[in-house]
């Protein structure tokens, strides 16, 4: 439409303004604001640019590929992969309390942010994908009283931890701070990111770690992953992704007795979690089809070695939160 097209001038003309020849740092995490804002920067500094993109190892199966194929291949903008994968595992051996799980991966990924913003800096300005809403909410904070510019003092990651050492802050480039979430979406959509991208379901920062309860392992993580992407798959092929606020899979650490074949099994469950939401802050569980849950049931259970049972979440937020760490 004209005022998206009018929105993506003006903003790279004030870009330009702004930034000149500089560089800027954008770290990007697959969702729609990261993404929209990757888009508009190139545009407007190409080179000057650096996209970095964090892989912990906690995605969905197949995402950090599919971003990293979508950003060379369909956007040609180049993407610093950054496979951290083995090093978040090393932090979470051992810890099992959920907000201790969430520290050290906030930690770790300030850590990674810093050395690799080293090596491949330096840079004068950080970009964030922060939306109106955010603005608000952060009204006068970390503001140069010399300059009047906004500072990055903390990384808005969705880790909401970690300080940045004094040498490493950068100036702030928001240019997506006048928009709300809709109208974010909607230009993303103009500049071609795929609907899986534009309308994806919140997926928390510390990603599928928080969805394995307990101590986070290879070999669990691999099968979450794999029954995750049943889930989707399923969702996807039967066209009711947006049906739900977020739909996905849960693994807990214990296990229970089973029956395969003339065999006993003694392994994981996996929890469907299926809801409904507005915002996020409250949520319905969803009263899915049988027959659906029992398809999803059985390809787990007959594909995903280690799991033998799938249950279904029928608690609603209150009292019971989305996640379920
Ligand atoms: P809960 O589980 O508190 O989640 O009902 C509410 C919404 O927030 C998402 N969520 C997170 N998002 N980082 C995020 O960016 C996180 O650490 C995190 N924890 C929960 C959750 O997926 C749901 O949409």
């Amino acid at each position: 439409t004209w005022t998206t097209a009018a929105f993506v001038e003006e903003s790279i003309r004030e870009i330009r303004a702004r930034v000149g020849d500089k560089r800027v740092l954008l770290a990007l995490s697959g969702g729609v604001d990261s993404s929209t804002l990757a888009f508009l920067l190139h545009r407007a500094i190409g080179d000057n640019l650096t996209c970095m993109f964090i892989d912990q190892g906690f995605m969905r199966k197949y995402e950090p590929e599919r971003l990293v194929k979508l950003f060379r291949d369909q956007f040609h903008i180049p993407v610093e992969y950054v496979n951290a994968r083995d090093r978040f595992l090393e932090k979470l051996v051992g810890v099992t309390d959920p907000e201790e799980k969430r520290r050290h991966i906030g930690h770790e990924f300030i850590r990674v942010f810093e050395e690799e913003s080293r090596r491949l800096g330096p840079f004068d300005y950080l970009a964030q994908g922060t939306l109106y809403p955010d603005v608000i909410e952060s009204a006068d904070s970390n503001v140069d009283p010399k300059t009047g510019e906004r500072v990055a003092v903390k990384i808005k990651s969705h880790h909401n931890v970690g300080g940045l050492p004094e040498d490493l802050q950068f100036k702030l480039i928001e240019p997506l701070r006048k928009l709300f979430k809709d109208e974010v979406r909607n230009l993303g959509r103009s500049i071609g990111l795929p609907e899986e991208i534009v309308r994806r379901h919140p997926f928390p920062g510390p990603g599928l770690a928080i969805r394995i309860l307990g101590e986070v392992t290879a070999e669990r993580l691999k099968i979450l992953r794999d029954a995750d992407y049943i889930v989707r798959q399923e969702i996807n092929r039967h066209g009711i992704y947006h049906d739900f606020w977020q739909a996905f899979a849960v693994l807990l650490p214990i296990r229970s007795v089973g029956v395969m074949g003339d065999q006993r099994t003694y392994a994981y469950p996996i929890v469907l979690r299926f809801v409904s939401s507005e915002d996020g802050m409250t949520a319905d569980w969803s009263r899915v089809d049988y027959d659906f849950i029992e398809l999803i049931s059985n390809r787990i259970v007959n594909e995903v070695a280690g799991v033998n049972r799938v249950v279904y979440d029928v608690t609603s937020k209150p009292p019971g939160t989305i996640e379920w760490e």
